[in-house]
């Protein structure tokens, strides 16, 4: 596999990830890659490694192309260990190789593999290395999204080795944008976006800014997941812009879990009363579709109402799995409502409105509450409930 190559002297020597499915509860439908790339010239540099059990792979793939031996630097540009994971082993092969990486990079290595990492030596945002005819100029991009996380900038070549930004969890044998389905990069670039680097969306508009002040010319992108962008880099760049502005279109997503219908059928009411005012709206069941997916359909998504059915005075268990992560990814400027029913003593639509409060979500109020089955009343409220949240989010 280490025949792809970037430009003259610069080749892909990573490993594709067919059969991940959960990449830390992220559901990868489509496996992933873990880039990493070989830059030959008077001095040789690995620019990352790849997840621990394909260290050999990855040995294999440099192997074709030069000695273990040769290799005078190992770049880390990110300490998560699905990349670093094989570094020790990788290391130790490369009797050679001096280790470059940020000042937090060092420390999260020694962190992770003990005290054998002192001898990594730091660079900072601006410093360079020269190879021979490549140099490669280092930018720390902190919180992007690890405080380790850097990019390593090839200056003659322009290709920026970006870690995990601009990335996707996409598994192929094609390595470049102009080789694939379009519409799935980008549906993959989106969800990955939406699910890893969501939170730290006004750092991203930051930091593109930063590089563009920079006056830094990007012919190439190349991330440590999914496919690179060499055809159109600025795809992906006006991508990420879009995104991180919260960038939204007149869409409701209605999110619930149900008991025994009553809850669904709350639901259902909702949707066609969203619906009756022209507004694009979609229905996901947890236990029917994964988190991953619900959050990648909320990111561009102006409202979404969350249903839950009472399980002993709480909200029910997958809606508290789904809260938890859509908090922690802190989604902004989107309208929030929340519904669900009970038997008794009610609890699901109140736990559920103080965690979107606590989260400072803008929430819709009151919520809709139904006693055990929803009566033709209640589906009327709900319909109109639909219907009021659409009418906001057009105004
Ligand atoms: Fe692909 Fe943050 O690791």
């Amino acid at each position: 596999m280490s025949n792809v190559v970037l430009k003259e002297g610069i080749n892909w020597v990573g490993v594709v990830d067919w059969n991940i499915r959960d990449f830390h509860g992220y559901v990868t439908g489509r496996g992933t890659t873990y880039n990493a790339y070989l830059i030959r010239d008077e001095k040789t540099a690995l620019v990352d490694t790849v997840r621990h059990n394909f260290a050999e792979e990855l040995a294999r793939n440099i192997q074709e192309l030069t000695s273990l031996e040769k290799i005078d630097y190992i770049i880390v540009n990110h300490v998560e260990m699905d990349h670093s994971g094989s570094l020790p082993e990788i290391a130790a092969l490369c009797k050679n190789a001096k280790i470059i990486a940020c000042q937090r990079g060092k420390d999260a290595l020694i962190e992770h593999y003990g005290p054998e990492f002192n001898r990594v030596e730091v660079v900072k945002t601006g410093d360079e290395l020269k190879l021979g005819k490549h140099t490669l100029r280092f930018l720390e991009t902190p919180m992007l999204h690890w405080p380790d996380s850097m990019f390593t900038y090839v200056v003659e070549e322009k290709i920026l080795i970006s870690n995990d930004a601009f990335g996707e969890h996409f598994a192929s044998s094609e390595r470049f944008d102009d080789e694939v389905d379009q519409q799935v990069l980008m549906d993959e670039a989106r969800t990955y976006y939406a699910n890893i680097l969501m939170p730290f969306a006004p750092l991203i508009t930051r930091k593109i800014q930063e590089v563009v002040q920079m006056g830094i010319p990007i012919d190439m992108i190349a991330p440590d997941h999914g496919v690179i962008w060499r055809k159109d880099p600025s795809k992906i760049i006006n991508a990420y812009l879009k995104w991180s502005a919260f960038e939204s279109v007149q869409k409701v997503i209605i999110v619930l879990d149900t008991m025994w219908g009553s809850t669904d059928k709350m639901a259902r009411a909702i949707e066609e009363g969203v619906a009756s005012e022209g507004v694009d709206v979609r229905v996901l069941k947890l236990r029917a579709t994964d988190n991953t997916e619900v959050v990648t359909e909320i990111l561009e998504a102006k409202a979404v109402v969350v249903g839950s059915p009472t399980l002993n005075s709480q909200m029910f268990p997958t809606l508290s799995s789904f809260l938890t992560y859509i908090t922690g990814l802190r989604p902004r400027g989107k309208l929030w409502a929340f519904f669900g029913s009970y038997g008794w003593g009610g609890g699901a639509v109140r736990g559920m409105v103080e965690t979107a409060k606590k989260a400072g979500f803008e929430v819709y109020e009151p919520g809709i509450e139904v006693k055990y089955v929803p009566d033709s009343d209640d589906l009327k409220k709900c319909f109109d409930f639909g219907k009021q949240i659409a009418q906001k989010i057009k105004a």
